[in-house]
């Protein structure tokens, strides 16, 4: 008999489920220096939010954070994260293969460690005119350093791949390449007014 593979869901709430509470309390470097150039007022959407680490992050900064994950486990941690901070963010329990995102809603959207390539245009069209993207994730480098650590390479960015995604957009900032054990892509970039 085949062993099923776990759905995206169970897995991601069995790795919460067995975290520490302060594990990934802190935003992500890339997020954190981002920060400063991004609005302090209006919406933000944070894409596969996890346990909030970025969420958290972004309301202290001023905005209204809508915290979007497949994990109820995840976004519990983040609305706990979230009080311990003395912010308020907004989770929502939502598979985004559903394809479910508002029009023109967010000033920033933020997505961090998570590709769904089919998800990008409607992140392009939950953005308002001249919103900003903040994007980092594993690139196929990572396969190559820690191939144990690798679900599916499908989960990682092919060379150039996150900058032609966003080619449409104005590029603030890009970088791609290896820190440490973590081959990754960063993107901030502006959509056109
Ligand atoms: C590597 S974690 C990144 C979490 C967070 N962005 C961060 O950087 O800390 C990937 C997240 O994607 C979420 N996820 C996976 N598939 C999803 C789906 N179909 N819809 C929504 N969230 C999903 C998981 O629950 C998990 O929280």
């Amino acid at each position: 008999m085949s062993r099923k593979e776990p759905s995206d869901r169970q897995y991601w709430d069995a790795r919460y489920a067995a975290q520490e509470p302060e594990h990934h309390a802190q935003p992500t470097p890339f997020v954190a220096s981002c920060l400063p150039q991004l609005p302090r007022r209006g919406y933000a959407l944070d894409v596969a939010a996890g346990t909030g680490r970025n969420s958290a992050a972004l309301a202290a900064h001023g905005l209204w954070v809508e915290a979007v994950d497949v994990s109820a486990p995840g976004l519990h941690r983040a609305l706990q994260l979230a009080r311990r901070r003395q912010v308020t963010i907004q989770p929502i329990v939502l598979d985004l293969t559903r394809n479910w995102l508002p029009l023109r809603r967010y000033d920033v959207v933020v997505n961090s460690f998570f590709l769904m390539r089919e998800l990008i245009p409607a992140i392009k069209q939950a953005l308002k005119p001249g919103g900003w993207v903040v994007f980092e994730t594993f690139t196929l480098a990572q396969y190559e350093i820690s191939p144990q650590r690798v679900r599916s390479r499908e989960h990682l960015l092919k060379p150039g791949e996150l900058s032609q995604l966003f080619g449409d957009f104005l590029t603030i900032s890009y970088w791609e390449g290896v820190e440490g054990d973590r081959a990754t892509a960063r993107l901030l970039a502006r959509k056109p007014d």
